[in-house]
């Protein structure tokens, strides 16, 4: 396995739409594993493929019921929301392509979600509340959509502002 760098915000490769999966193999199956070690040793519940600079619909996620939970994660090639509810909730995110801002972001409470698993086989979720969000978070980063993406204009560009500076302050460093 192998440790993957993070594109952080802002970054013109976190606007892409990302690429359809044809066939899930070997080298699909590496980049999954890699992404996840990168996902964990980042503190992040959810990674997707924009995120590290690859072009593909690829996205993992590891949600514990609690700290004392083994870990239970999800490996997904082309997810797709196939059913979402009405209902909404806001909720606070963060993303570690956007490194400590937080912002409540409004999701559908309940999805289903349609994807390949690292056999190839096909799969369906459904899942609700803190799941739920993260795998709306997720596919938006793979149709090039940030959190702060969905938030209003003002928070938005107060976020970025911050993570600009952030940017400079590390290249002078
Ligand atoms: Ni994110």
């Amino acid at each position: 396995m192998a440790l993957l760098d993070v594109i952080k915000a802002p970054d013109p490769r976190l606007k892409q739409i990302a690429k359809t999966v044809s066939k899930v193999d070997d080298a699909i199956r590496k980049t999954l594993a890699d992404m996840l070690e990168t996902m964990y040793i980042n503190d992040g519940i959810g990674l997707a493929a924009t995120q590290v600079g690859i072009d593909k619909r690829l996205m993992v996620m590891d949600l514990r019921d609690g700290p004392n939970e083994e870990p239970n994660p999800f490996k997904m090639v082309n997810p797709e929301i196939i059913e979402t509810s009405d209902q909404t909730k806001d909720a606070e995110e963060g993303c570690v392509s956007l490194p400590y801002q937080y912002a409540k972001v409004r999701r559908s409470t309940e999805i289903t979600v349609q994807y390949l698993d690292e056999s190839g086989n096909e799969k369906k979720l459904t899942a609700h509340g803190l799941r739920a969000a993260c795998i709306q978070h997720e596919i938006d980063h793979l149709d090039g959509i940030l959190f702060i993406d969905r938030i209003s204009s003002l928070k938005r560009n107060m976020i970025i502002r911050r993570l600009m500076k952030e940017k400079k302050a590390n290249v002078y460093a």
